[in-house]
Protein backbone atom coordinates (compact mmCIF):
# COMPACT_ATOMS: atom_id res chain seq x y z
CA UNK A 1 0.00 0.00 0.00
CA UNK A 2 2.70 2.58 0.47
CA UNK A 3 3.85 2.02 -2.91
CA UNK A 4 0.78 2.66 -3.95
CA UNK A 5 0.60 6.09 -2.02
CA UNK A 6 4.38 6.83 -3.17
CA UNK A 7 3.65 5.89 -6.76
CA UNK A 8 0.29 8.59 -6.49
CA UNK A 9 2.56 11.38 -5.24
CA UNK A 10 5.19 10.99 -7.75
CA UNK A 11 2.51 10.86 -10.32
CA UNK A 12 1.01 14.45 -8.38
CA UNK A 13 4.58 15.99 -8.46
CA UNK A 14 4.95 15.08 -12.08
CA UNK A 15 1.79 16.22 -13.31
CA UNK A 16 1.15 19.23 -12.04
CA UNK A 17 5.09 19.78 -12.99
CA UNK A 18 3.79 19.29 -16.63
CA UNK A 19 0.54 21.52 -16.39
CA UNK A 20 2.59 24.70 -16.47
CA UNK A 21 3.97 23.76 -19.39
CA UNK A 22 1.36 23.03 -21.82
CA UNK A 23 1.81 25.51 -24.87
CA UNK A 24 -1.84 25.07 -26.24
CA UNK A 25 -5.47 23.94 -25.74
CA UNK A 26 -5.00 21.16 -27.75
CA UNK A 27 -2.27 19.85 -25.12
CA UNK A 28 -4.53 20.51 -22.11
CA UNK A 29 -6.88 17.86 -23.71
CA UNK A 30 -3.92 15.08 -24.45
CA UNK A 31 -2.63 16.03 -20.76
CA UNK A 32 -6.19 15.10 -19.00
CA UNK A 33 -6.18 11.91 -20.80
CA UNK A 34 -2.84 11.22 -20.17
CA UNK A 35 -3.25 10.94 -16.22
CA UNK A 36 -7.18 10.87 -16.01
CA UNK A 37 -8.33 8.42 -18.89
CA UNK A 38 -10.68 5.80 -17.94
CA UNK A 39 -9.04 3.05 -19.10
CA UNK A 40 -5.57 4.19 -20.53
CA UNK A 41 -5.00 7.20 -17.93
CA UNK A 42 -1.47 6.71 -15.47
CA UNK A 43 -3.72 6.78 -12.18
CA UNK A 44 -6.50 4.19 -13.43
CA UNK A 45 -3.30 2.22 -14.16
CA UNK A 46 -1.87 2.37 -10.12
CA UNK A 47 -5.66 1.93 -9.31
CA UNK A 48 -5.85 -1.55 -10.85
CA UNK A 49 -3.95 -3.25 -8.24
CA UNK A 50 -6.59 -1.17 -5.61
CA UNK A 51 -8.77 -4.51 -5.33
CA UNK A 52 -5.63 -6.16 -3.76
CA UNK A 53 -6.39 -3.76 -0.80
CA UNK A 54 -7.65 -3.98 2.69
CA UNK A 55 -10.83 -1.59 3.42
CA UNK A 56 -8.93 1.09 5.84
CA UNK A 57 -6.22 1.26 2.84
CA UNK A 58 -8.56 1.03 -0.05
CA UNK A 59 -10.11 4.59 1.77
CA UNK A 60 -6.22 5.91 2.38
CA UNK A 61 -5.29 5.24 -1.35
CA UNK A 62 -8.99 6.01 -2.76
CA UNK A 63 -8.57 9.89 -0.73
CA UNK A 64 -4.94 10.90 -2.65
CA UNK A 65 -6.48 9.12 -5.80
CA UNK A 66 -9.13 11.54 -5.49
CA UNK A 67 -7.10 14.47 -4.56
CA UNK A 68 -4.75 14.12 -7.64
CA UNK A 69 -7.82 14.33 -9.30
CA UNK A 70 -9.01 17.37 -8.47
CA UNK A 71 -5.58 18.81 -8.43
CA UNK A 72 -5.20 18.09 -12.44
CA UNK A 73 -8.65 19.56 -13.18
CA UNK A 74 -7.70 22.29 -11.41
CA UNK A 75 -4.36 22.79 -12.98
CA UNK A 76 -6.44 22.34 -16.33
CA UNK A 77 -8.70 25.20 -15.99
CA UNK A 78 -6.25 27.57 -15.15
CA UNK A 79 -3.58 26.42 -17.61
CA UNK A 80 -6.71 27.08 -19.79
CA UNK A 81 -7.25 31.01 -18.21
CA UNK A 82 -4.21 31.99 -18.90
CA UNK A 83 -3.47 30.27 -22.67
CA UNK A 84 -6.79 31.89 -23.21
CA UNK A 85 -5.56 35.60 -22.10
CA UNK A 86 -2.40 35.08 -24.27
CA UNK A 87 -4.36 34.75 -27.21
CA UNK A 88 -6.33 37.56 -26.83
CA UNK A 89 -4.24 39.83 -25.80
CA UNK A 90 -2.26 38.61 -28.92
CA UNK A 91 -5.08 38.71 -31.12
CA UNK A 92 -5.66 42.48 -29.66
CA UNK A 93 -2.16 43.92 -30.27
CA UNK A 94 -2.31 42.73 -33.75
CA UNK A 95 -5.41 43.43 -34.96
CA UNK A 96 -5.22 46.93 -36.91
CA UNK A 97 -8.68 48.24 -35.85
CA UNK A 98 -8.87 51.42 -33.37
CA UNK A 99 -11.73 51.25 -31.62
CA UNK A 100 -11.58 54.86 -30.30
CA UNK A 101 -11.54 56.17 -33.60
CA UNK A 102 -15.61 57.68 -34.01
CA UNK A 103 -17.86 55.96 -35.98
CA UNK A 104 -18.84 56.92 -39.80
CA UNK A 105 -21.77 59.23 -39.25
CA UNK A 106 -25.23 58.41 -40.80
CA UNK A 107 -26.94 61.13 -42.58
CA UNK A 108 -29.95 61.49 -41.59
CA UNK A 109 -32.36 63.04 -44.18
CA UNK A 110 -36.14 64.72 -43.55
CA UNK A 111 -39.06 65.59 -44.81
CA UNK A 112 -39.44 68.74 -47.33
CA UNK A 113 -40.86 71.68 -44.90
CA UNK A 114 -44.04 71.73 -47.03
CA UNK A 115 -44.78 68.00 -46.92
CA UNK A 116 -44.01 68.58 -43.16
CA UNK A 117 -46.51 71.76 -42.64
CA UNK A 118 -49.11 70.08 -44.47
CA UNK A 119 -49.06 66.76 -42.19
CA UNK A 120 -49.16 69.19 -39.32
CA UNK A 121 -52.47 71.13 -40.68
CA UNK A 122 -54.10 67.60 -42.03
CA UNK A 123 -52.96 66.12 -38.50
CA UNK A 124 -54.89 68.84 -36.13
CA UNK A 125 -58.07 68.58 -38.52
CA UNK A 126 -57.72 64.49 -37.99
CA UNK A 127 -57.70 64.81 -34.30
CA UNK A 128 -60.80 66.78 -34.41
CA UNK A 129 -62.33 64.24 -36.76
CA UNK A 130 -62.20 65.34 -39.73
CA UNK A 131 -61.23 62.74 -42.82
CA UNK A 132 -59.00 63.37 -45.36
CA UNK A 133 -60.07 63.51 -49.17
CA UNK A 134 -58.19 64.13 -52.24
CA UNK A 135 -59.06 65.01 -55.94
CA UNK A 136 -56.97 65.27 -59.09
CA UNK A 137 -54.76 68.20 -60.10
CA UNK A 138 -56.36 68.30 -63.60
CA UNK A 139 -59.64 68.99 -63.00
CA UNK A 140 -63.00 69.89 -65.34
CA UNK A 141 -63.82 73.87 -65.28
CA UNK A 142 -67.29 72.73 -63.88
CA UNK A 143 -65.96 71.32 -61.00
CA UNK A 144 -63.02 74.10 -60.84
CA UNK A 145 -65.48 76.97 -61.84
CA UNK A 146 -68.66 76.91 -62.70
CA UNK A 147 -69.80 74.30 -59.53
CA UNK A 148 -68.19 76.67 -57.59
CA UNK A 149 -70.40 79.65 -58.19
CA UNK A 150 -68.66 80.95 -61.06
CA UNK A 151 -70.26 81.23 -64.29
CA UNK A 152 -68.84 80.93 -67.55
CA UNK A 153 -68.54 84.73 -67.95
CA UNK A 154 -68.25 85.12 -64.11
CA UNK A 155 -65.35 87.68 -64.25
CA UNK A 156 -63.67 86.49 -60.88
CA UNK A 157 -62.31 83.55 -63.11
CA UNK A 158 -59.30 86.02 -64.16
CA UNK A 159 -58.09 86.43 -60.95
CA UNK A 160 -57.27 82.69 -61.04
CA UNK A 161 -54.74 82.66 -64.00
CA UNK A 162 -55.93 79.58 -65.34
CA UNK A 163 -53.78 77.21 -66.84
CA UNK A 164 -55.92 75.19 -69.57
CA UNK A 165 -55.11 71.86 -70.90
CA UNK A 166 -56.22 72.75 -74.85
CA UNK A 167 -56.12 69.50 -76.45
CA UNK A 168 -58.30 67.92 -73.60
CA UNK A 169 -61.80 68.26 -73.50
CA UNK A 170 -64.59 67.36 -70.74
CA UNK A 171 -67.89 66.17 -72.91
CA UNK A 172 -69.35 69.22 -72.79
CA UNK A 173 -66.52 70.09 -75.13
CA UNK A 174 -64.78 72.45 -72.43
CA UNK A 175 -61.00 72.34 -72.30
CA UNK A 176 -59.50 70.82 -69.15
CA UNK A 177 -57.24 72.67 -66.87
CA UNK A 178 -54.96 72.69 -63.76
CA UNK A 179 -56.56 73.16 -61.20
CA UNK A 180 -56.04 76.55 -59.51
CA UNK A 181 -57.20 75.78 -55.54
CA UNK A 182 -58.71 72.79 -53.51
CA UNK A 183 -62.12 73.86 -53.70
CA UNK A 184 -62.96 71.64 -56.82
CA UNK A 185 -62.61 68.46 -54.15
CA UNK A 186 -65.17 70.19 -52.42
CA UNK A 187 -67.80 69.36 -55.50
CA UNK A 188 -66.10 66.14 -55.73
CA UNK A 189 -66.98 64.96 -52.29
CA UNK A 190 -70.73 66.33 -51.68
CA UNK A 191 -71.24 64.56 -55.00
CA UNK A 192 -70.75 61.16 -53.75
CA UNK A 193 -71.63 61.31 -50.04
CA UNK A 194 -74.22 62.23 -47.89
CA UNK A 195 -73.72 64.68 -45.26
CA UNK A 196 -72.18 65.13 -42.02
CA UNK A 197 -69.19 65.80 -44.17
CA UNK A 198 -66.55 66.95 -42.38
CA UNK A 199 -62.97 66.81 -44.89
CA UNK A 200 -59.92 68.31 -45.28
CA UNK A 201 -58.20 67.89 -48.68
CA UNK A 202 -54.05 68.92 -49.33
CA UNK A 203 -53.00 69.06 -52.33
CA UNK A 204 -50.93 70.76 -55.04
CA UNK A 205 -52.65 73.66 -57.14
CA UNK A 206 -51.47 75.75 -60.12
CA UNK A 207 -51.68 79.45 -60.99
CA UNK A 208 -50.14 81.30 -64.11
CA UNK A 209 -49.01 84.20 -61.79
CA UNK A 210 -46.06 86.55 -61.99
CA UNK A 211 -43.35 84.20 -60.17
CA UNK A 212 -41.72 86.24 -57.16
CA UNK A 213 -40.77 85.62 -53.70
CA UNK A 214 -44.46 85.19 -52.69
CA UNK A 215 -45.88 83.64 -55.95
CA UNK A 216 -45.37 80.78 -57.88
CA UNK A 217 -46.87 78.85 -60.48
CA UNK A 218 -47.21 75.33 -58.02
CA UNK A 219 -48.20 75.88 -54.82
CA UNK A 220 -50.17 73.61 -52.09
CA UNK A 221 -53.43 74.10 -50.19
CA UNK A 222 -55.26 72.48 -47.65
CA UNK A 223 -59.05 72.34 -48.45
CA UNK A 224 -61.63 72.16 -45.43
CA UNK A 225 -65.17 71.37 -45.56
CA UNK A 226 -67.79 70.57 -43.35
CA UNK A 227 -71.56 69.87 -44.25
CA UNK A 228 -74.01 69.16 -41.74
CA UNK A 229 -77.81 70.57 -40.30
CA UNK A 230 -77.36 73.61 -38.34
CA UNK A 231 -73.45 74.73 -39.16
CA UNK A 232 -73.20 78.62 -38.45
CA UNK A 233 -70.37 81.24 -38.35
CA UNK A 234 -69.55 80.20 -34.75
CA UNK A 235 -68.83 76.54 -35.87
CA UNK A 236 -66.33 78.26 -38.36
CA UNK A 237 -64.58 80.66 -36.23
CA UNK A 238 -64.41 78.35 -33.25
CA UNK A 239 -62.90 75.18 -34.73
CA UNK A 240 -60.33 77.89 -37.38
CA UNK A 241 -59.54 79.46 -34.12
CA UNK A 242 -58.52 76.14 -32.32
CA UNK A 243 -56.81 75.32 -35.27
CA UNK A 244 -54.34 78.05 -35.36
CA UNK A 245 -53.97 77.94 -31.30
CA UNK A 246 -52.71 74.05 -31.97
CA UNK A 247 -50.28 75.00 -34.69
CA UNK A 248 -48.57 78.16 -33.78
CA UNK A 249 -49.52 78.11 -30.19
CA UNK A 250 -48.01 76.44 -27.06
CA UNK A 251 -45.50 76.58 -24.69
CA UNK A 252 -46.06 79.71 -23.53
CA UNK A 253 -47.46 81.67 -26.99
CA UNK A 254 -50.90 83.02 -27.14
CA UNK A 255 -52.63 83.11 -30.44
CA UNK A 256 -55.37 85.67 -31.81
CA UNK A 257 -57.35 84.98 -34.76
CA UNK A 258 -59.57 87.61 -36.49
CA UNK A 259 -61.68 87.65 -39.08
CA UNK A 260 -62.43 90.36 -41.97
CA UNK A 261 -65.09 89.98 -44.42
CA UNK A 262 -63.89 89.24 -48.00
CA UNK A 263 -65.02 87.90 -50.83
CA UNK A 264 -65.00 84.34 -52.71
CA UNK A 265 -68.30 83.49 -55.14
CA UNK A 266 -68.66 80.06 -53.53
CA UNK A 267 -68.76 81.09 -50.22
CA UNK A 268 -71.31 83.90 -48.54
CA UNK A 269 -70.61 85.71 -46.50
CA UNK A 270 -66.67 85.12 -47.45
CA UNK A 271 -64.06 85.89 -43.87
CA UNK A 272 -60.41 85.81 -44.19
CA UNK A 273 -58.69 85.01 -40.90
CA UNK A 274 -55.55 86.67 -39.82
CA UNK A 275 -53.86 85.26 -36.58
CA UNK A 276 -51.60 87.79 -34.33
CA UNK A 277 -48.09 87.76 -35.64
CA UNK A 278 -46.48 84.89 -33.01
CA UNK A 279 -42.71 86.59 -34.18
CA UNK A 280 -42.59 89.36 -32.97
CA UNK A 281 -45.95 88.88 -30.33
CA UNK A 282 -47.65 91.48 -32.15
CA UNK A 283 -44.76 94.43 -31.86
CA UNK A 284 -44.55 94.69 -35.46
CA UNK A 285 -41.49 93.34 -37.56
CA UNK A 286 -40.62 92.63 -40.92
CA UNK A 287 -43.15 89.66 -41.40
CA UNK A 288 -46.27 91.47 -40.14
CA UNK A 289 -45.12 94.37 -42.19
CA UNK A 290 -45.60 95.89 -38.25
CA UNK A 291 -49.37 95.52 -38.60
CA UNK A 292 -48.91 92.73 -35.45
CA UNK A 293 -51.33 90.22 -38.09
CA UNK A 294 -50.75 88.06 -40.73
CA UNK A 295 -53.49 86.70 -43.18
CA UNK A 296 -53.30 82.67 -42.73
CA UNK A 297 -56.94 81.48 -44.73
CA UNK A 298 -59.81 82.47 -46.44
CA UNK A 299 -62.75 81.26 -45.57
CA UNK A 300 -66.64 81.15 -45.52
CA UNK A 301 -70.32 79.68 -45.31
CA UNK A 302 -70.54 77.61 -48.64
CA UNK A 303 -73.08 79.23 -50.99
CA UNK A 304 -76.29 77.56 -51.60
CA UNK A 305 -75.22 77.66 -55.50
CA UNK A 306 -72.37 75.12 -54.14
CA UNK A 307 -74.58 72.83 -52.23
CA UNK A 308 -77.36 72.68 -54.86
CA UNK A 309 -74.62 72.07 -57.81
CA UNK A 310 -72.94 69.21 -56.03
CA UNK A 311 -76.66 68.05 -54.69
CA UNK A 312 -77.06 68.33 -51.17
CA UNK A 313 -80.40 70.36 -50.57
CA UNK A 314 -79.36 73.67 -48.96
CA UNK A 315 -82.68 73.90 -47.23
CA UNK A 316 -82.05 70.98 -45.51
CA UNK A 317 -77.75 71.59 -44.71
CA UNK A 318 -75.50 74.40 -44.67
CA UNK A 319 -71.59 74.34 -44.76
CA UNK A 320 -68.35 76.11 -44.32
CA UNK A 321 -65.42 75.49 -46.08
CA UNK A 322 -61.49 77.05 -45.92
CA UNK A 323 -58.48 77.06 -48.23
CA UNK A 324 -55.49 77.39 -46.38
CA UNK A 325 -51.88 78.38 -48.55
CA UNK A 326 -49.39 75.87 -47.20
CA UNK A 327 -46.67 78.09 -48.34
CA UNK A 328 -47.67 81.10 -46.10
CA UNK A 329 -47.74 78.84 -43.23
CA UNK A 330 -44.62 77.19 -43.55
CA UNK A 331 -43.24 80.59 -44.40
CA UNK A 332 -44.56 82.15 -41.08
CA UNK A 333 -43.65 79.18 -38.89
CA UNK A 334 -39.58 78.65 -40.35
CA UNK A 335 -39.56 82.57 -40.62
CA UNK A 336 -38.83 82.24 -44.53
CA UNK A 337 -39.33 85.28 -46.20
CA UNK A 338 -38.57 84.30 -50.16
CA UNK A 339 -41.06 80.90 -51.22
CA UNK A 340 -39.00 79.90 -54.14
CA UNK A 341 -36.51 78.42 -51.59
CA UNK A 342 -39.18 76.07 -50.74
CA UNK A 343 -38.87 74.81 -54.77
CA UNK A 344 -35.06 75.12 -55.20
CA UNK A 345 -34.39 71.77 -53.28
CA UNK A 346 -30.88 73.47 -51.95
CA UNK A 347 -29.61 71.33 -49.40
CA UNK A 348 -27.97 73.55 -47.15
CA UNK A 349 -31.57 75.10 -46.98
CA UNK A 350 -33.34 72.08 -46.52
CA UNK A 351 -31.00 70.70 -44.22
CA UNK A 352 -32.60 73.32 -41.07
CA UNK A 353 -35.67 71.19 -41.73
CA UNK A 354 -33.79 67.72 -41.19
N1 LIG B 1 -60.25 78.45 -52.84
C1 LIG B 1 -59.94 79.74 -52.27
C2 LIG B 1 -58.62 80.22 -52.89
O1 LIG B 1 -57.88 79.44 -53.43
C3 LIG B 1 -59.79 79.67 -50.78
C4 LIG B 1 -61.07 79.38 -50.10
C5 LIG B 1 -61.47 78.08 -49.86
C6 LIG B 1 -61.90 80.40 -49.68
C7 LIG B 1 -62.67 77.80 -49.22
C8 LIG B 1 -63.09 80.17 -49.04
C9 LIG B 1 -63.46 78.87 -48.80
O2 LIG B 1 -58.31 81.39 -52.81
Amino acid sequence: MSTLLEQIDALTSESLAEASALADVEALDVYRLKYLGRKEGLLSRILMSLPRLTGDEKREVGKRANALKVAIESAVARRRQVLDDVRINAELSQSKIDLTLPGTPVVRGGLHPLTRVMEEITDVFIRLGFSVAEGPEVETDDNNFTSLNHPPDHPARDSHDTFYLKEFTDGAGRPLLLRTHTSPVQIRYMRTHTPPVYIVAPGRVFRHENVDATHSYVFHQVEGLAVDTDISVADLKGVLTLFAERLFGGQGTVVKTRFRPSFFPFVEPGLEMDISCTLCGQKGCRVCKGTGWVEMLGSGLVHPNVLRAAGCDPEKYSGWAFGIGVERVAMFKYGVDDMRLFYENDIRFLENFA
